[in-house]
């Protein structure tokens, strides 16, 4: 077929696409989908590129590695204890035949780009690697994740093949939580937190190699980790740099580290089948639970990834197949269904990587962190809707939303591999071969070119960083945006008028949070209210996850939540007096039952004000108390006086700057008060099918004009009379009645 003929006939399946689209869905098999591809993803042999080839058959003075030591044949194989199992495992990896060579490109070469199928063993093996032939007896092995999630499960997995109790010598460190020890010589962590060890240690000294891992993510603190990398391997001649990354761009890192050597691992993949919609799907979500069973009970055995974008639709998704196996019975073989996102909690988690029962099949349904982050063994089929969230950032307007759109063909060819890792497998691509080839773009743009710089400008800062439109980026973000940041940080006091830190901007700097919270933080010293501030940071951090809304019981869940509104104070208001009334109760998981509180996101918020807590204490700041609401109202506003915005009509909010229309989130407090407060301040934009105010605070305009003399004028803040208070509600109203004394 010619391009035009596929183009007249994409046209015509368009058209009739709503037509075509429920119709033939379960009852046909195979033939919903056009075979149209077939990617090839078995790689060439080793490629080596650069200044330094590695010397073949160099012998290398190493110690023979434990590993060696426990070969057995396959026949001995049943009687062999679980961690021998596991040695066995380990010495089946792709990178396994590599060990010798990558650990002579190591020594031969500063820099190294190791790139490798996802799966091929790379996160946990490399470091243990340099491990066993004595790296970390002159230092840590450090390893960075984008993901918490991944940093996690890779210690724990690691800590395991290693035998040796988690947090010790094998450990990690994410926001919020450091599982090491003085004994960890293994230390994976996110990309945020090496980051943040630069202001302690600018030039790493307690690492004797620094393992950049999943490169090709490209997230912000990854695309700064390499600059601030590349400086220190100048003056540190000792330390080892490994950047490793999927099979995608390696040309590119190669050529930012001067030419570093690529050290390529061939995968040991199968072909994988790829299948696309003869039409567009109207409604992805429906389509991947459609396809979920009809594979379930049309295909042979081995497990399916179903890729989809957020917590909801995966909890709506997983629903939606339990409702429909439930329906289906005996009819149809057992479906273990695992949801797999981000905030998961890890018991959780750690489900999908156990095997699946004979007789039965697992689903594994996530976001893009089943792409490359974690390797599932198993699966056979994908089901790829084509679609991820994604922040953006309008440097104009400065509001960042995440939004769900359509992934790069990059991302696409990775989503396909997972099939493939074991045998060979079949991708269910929920879009059209011309959307693949017409809509998608090549690559994901990195996230450095399409977020808020804020929080990383200030670190940079702090690091001594001055110049930071002629840092040295991979790809530089646009002009706009470091400006757009340096105002921002200008507006709060963090710099001065030549762009300098200033004392508060270094106090700031402490915390590890957005630049606003740690500015309410401090301001809660001004205001007497740092311990109600921490706490409420602590709470937001908690994300949606705080209240619990269980469909049956929704009447009750809203007024259990609005109980907690009364009080005033808005969204923070409340999720301060969920947090006092909670440690009242002696912090006890029946009370977050009773009141339709997520018990766990409560103690996750409690580590949190914890650390908060330390971090105050190193910052000087006494955790003072307030003994009403208004003080932590005035703080928030003094960290976020940039997300103003006051009522134009019924339910509808302009913000104060950039008059964008705004509306309460259906989630918030606010939402369900009779008299809507003139001004708001919020704490994120969430865009759904409007623009969302989340977690919603009625402020005062006077406030403004005192916090941010320099940033409002009072033209701006004009119809200052006192906002009306919502019925039945005044900051005495709770005290007696909801704060705890
Ligand atoms: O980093 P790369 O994608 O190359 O591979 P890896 O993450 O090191 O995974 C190597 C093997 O370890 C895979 O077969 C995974 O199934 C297994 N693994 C695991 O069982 N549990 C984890 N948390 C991580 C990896
Ligand atoms: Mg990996």
């Amino acid at each position: 077929l010619t391009e035009q003929e596929l183009w007249d006939q994409e046209q015509q399946r368009r058209a009739g696409s709503s037509r075509q689209k429920k119709k033939s869905r379960y009852d046909v098999s195979d033939e919903d989908y056009v075979f149209e591809d077939h990617v090839d993803f078995v790689r060439d042999a080793m490629l080596l590129k650069g200044k330094d080839d590695v010397k073949k058959g160099k012998k290398a003075d190493l110690a023979v590695p434990e590993i060696e030591r426990s070969s057995r044949d396959s026949k001995k194989l049943a009687k062999l204890t679980a961690h021998e199992e596991l040695l066995a495992v380990r010495k089946k990896l792709p990178v396994y035949a590599y060990r010798e060579e990558f650990l002579e490109a190591v020594q031969d070469n500063q820099v190294l780009i190791v790139v490798g199928e996802t799966g091929s063993g790379k996160t946990t093996q490399l470091p243990q690697y340099l491990h066993e032939v004595g790296y970390s007896k002159v230092g840590c092995i450090g390893c960075t994740q984008p993901r918490r999630v991944a940093a996690m499960s890779v210690a724990a997995r690691v800590s395991k093949e290693l035998d040796v109790v988690l947090g010790r010598e094998v450990g990690y460190s994410i926001r919020f939580e450091d599982c090491t020890s003085q004994d960890t010589v293994i230390k994976y962590m996110t990309d945020g937190m090496l980051l943040r060890e630069f202001l302690g240690e600018p030039d790493l000294q307690s690492y004797s190699v620094m393992m950049i891992d999943e490169a090709h993510e490209r997230t912000l603190h990854t695309d700064v980790l390499f600059g601030l990398i590349k400086d220190i391997a100048r003056f540190r001649e000792d330390i080892k740099i490994v950047i490793s990354s999927a099979t995608m761009n390696a040309e590119a890192f190669s050529t930012y580290f001067d030419d570093a050597a690529i050290f390529n691992i061939p995968g040991r993949t199968y072909d994988v089948e790829i299948l696309y919609t003869k039409a567009p799907e109207a409604d992805y979500l429906d389509a991947a639970v459609v396809s979920v069973l009809q594979t379930h009970v049309s295909q042979p055995p081995g497990d399916i990834l179903v890729f989809l974008t957020g917590q909801e639709e995966i909890e709506a998704a997983v629903e939606n197949l339990l409702e429909r196996t439930k329906a289906l019975g005996a009819r149809i073989k057992e479906l273990l269904i695992c949801p797999i996102y981000a905030s998961l909690p890890s018991e959780q988690q750690a489900k999908i990587f156990e095997p699946t029962p004979k007789d039965a099949r697992k689903v594994v349904i996530g976001t893009n962190i089943a792409e490359t982050s974690l390797t599932i063994d198993g699966i056979c089929y994908v089901i790829d809707t084509g679609f991820c969230k994604q922040k953006t950032y309008n440097p104009r307007s400065g509001i960042e939303s995440l939004i769900v759109t359509p992934i790069s063909q990059a991302q696409a060819a990775q989503r396909a591999g997972r099939a493939g890792r074991t045998q060979p497998g079949t991708c269910f691509r929920l879009y059209t071969k011309w959307s693949f080839a017409h809509e998608l773009e090549e690559n994901t743009i990195p996230e450095i070119q399409r977020t808020n710089m804020n929080s990383v400008v200030l670190m940079l800062k702090s690091l001594g960083i001055h110049d930071l439109l002629h840092f040295d980026f991979m790809d530089p973000p646009p002009a706009e945006m470091l400006i757009r940041a340096l105002e921002q940080l200008y507006a709060l006091g963090a710099l001065n008028d030549r762009g300098e830190l200033t004392k508060l901007g270094r106090r700031m700097a402490e915390f590890p949070c957005d630049p606003q919270l740690s500015k309410a933080i401090i301001l809660g010293d001004k205001y007497g209210c740092v311990s109600e501030c921490i706490i409420v940071g602590a709470m937001l951090n908690a994300g949606n996850a705080v209240y619990y809304r269980p469909k049956d019981r929704a009447v009750h869940a809203d007024n259990a939540r609005m109980n907690f509104a009364r009080g005033g104070g808005g969204d923070h208001g409340a999720l301060l007096r969920v947090y006092k009334q909670w440690a009242d109760a002696d912090m006890s998981t029946q009370w977050c039952f009773e009141n339709y509180i997520q018990a766990k996101s409560m103690v996750r918020a409690r580590d949190v004000r914890d650390q908060f807590a330390g971090l105050c204490e190193r910052v000087e700041l006494e955790l003072s108390e307030a003994s009403d609401v208004e003080a932590l109202s005035k703080a928030i506003c003094g960290g976020y006086f940039y997300n103003a915005a006051k009522l134009a009509s019924s339910g509808e909010y302009k913000t104060v700057k950039q008059m964008k229309t705004v509306y309460v989130h259906p989630s918030s407090v606010m939402a369900h008060e009779e008299v809507m407060p003139k001004w708001v301040c919020y704490h994120e934009l969430a865009f759904t099918s409007k623009e969302y105010m989340r977690n919603v605070l009625p402020i005062e305009p006077d406030w403004l004009c005192e916090i941010a003399p320099h940033y409002y004028q009072t033209s701006e803040l004009k119809d200052s009379r006192k906002q009306k208070m919502p019925k039945g509600v005044g900051l005495a109203a709770g005290r007696g009645q909801n704060l705890p004394s």
